[in-house]
């Protein structure tokens, strides 16, 4: 079988990381991007190529995939992961925090499919992933923005499975719970945050990145061909779908 190639974006740290990593030991050949540079992603990649880019910059998208195309000479999965998650009293979000998160979030990943998608029907097979969040049924009200731009994404997902079956191309969310990354700790608080929510799991530890790869291995599979506009609820028995 053909050796799959993978963009992973928001690879610098955290799940991104984790997933370019795991992606690379299991033998697809993997693409970081990242509005930074990735040294410890790279560091753990053989043969990983590093793209400095801005997801929410149609060009920067444009110049990132034709580098990943120069040096794999294809492209089959993309993982949309790059996300940002700010917490704000509703009374203080602002429309520019609104903006910014729905760019990054739920516009990045149209951009990122809609200059990939050449590519990946060049190839004749593909998988996206959407890395959604729990934080759409749990809903925290300090995260208005974000839980909607989440929704979006879900709902992208739904509709883009249809728009890209044609090629054999699915496409699939994944909803984490919160997960142990330094952004996550930064956020919530390292302890009273993760503690609550590990409160409302039925599995009482926190979630890591590790605990994602399983089901990010599953969804990109050759058998998963039958498995498309789905979101996969990884979130500790949080909330039941
Ligand atoms: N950590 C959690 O608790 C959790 C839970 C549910 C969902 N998620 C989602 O998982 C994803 C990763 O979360 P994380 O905790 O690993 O975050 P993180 O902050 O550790 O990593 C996100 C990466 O995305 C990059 N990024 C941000 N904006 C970008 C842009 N415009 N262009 C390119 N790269 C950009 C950042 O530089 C960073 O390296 C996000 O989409 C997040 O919403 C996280």
């Amino acid at each position: 079988m053909e050796t799959r190639t993978v963009l992973v974006t928001g690879a610098a740290q955290g799940l991104g990381q984790e997933f370019a990593v795991a992606l690379a030991g299991r033998g697809y050949r993997v693409a970081g991007l990242d509005l930074v540079p990735q040294p410890e992603t790279a560091g753990r990649i053989l043969d990983y190529v590093e793209l400095v880019a801005d997801v929410t910059d149609e060009a920067q998208i444009a110049a990132a995939l034709d580098r990943v195309i120069d040096r794999f000479g294809t492209l089959h999965i993309v993982v949309n992961n790059a996300g940002v998650y700010p917490a704000k009293p509703f009374e203080e979000t602002t429309p520019e925090d609104w903006r910014r998160i729905m760019r990054v979030n739920l516009e990045a990943p149209f951009l990122v499919v809609r200059a990939a998608l050449p590519h990946l029907r060049a190839a004749g097979w593909g998988r996206v992933v959407n890395i959604a969040s729990a934080a759409v049924f749990t809903a925290p009200p300090t995260m208005v923005p974000y839980v909607a731009s989440k929704a979006g994404l879900i709902g992208f997902t739904r509709a883009l499975a249809g728009a890209l079956a044609p090629y054999d191309i699915t496409v699939n969310a994944i909803a984490p719970s919160m997960v142990r990354t330094a952004t996550a700790e930064r956020t919530v608080g390292a302890d009273g945050g993760f503690a609550q929510v590990r409160a409302r799991q039925a599995v009482g530890r926190t979630q890591e990145p590790s605990d994602l790869v399983s089901t990010l291995l599953y969804v990109v599979d050759e058998g998963s061909g039958f498995l498309t506009g789905q979101t996969l609820n990884v979130s500790g028995g949080s909330v039941y779908l």
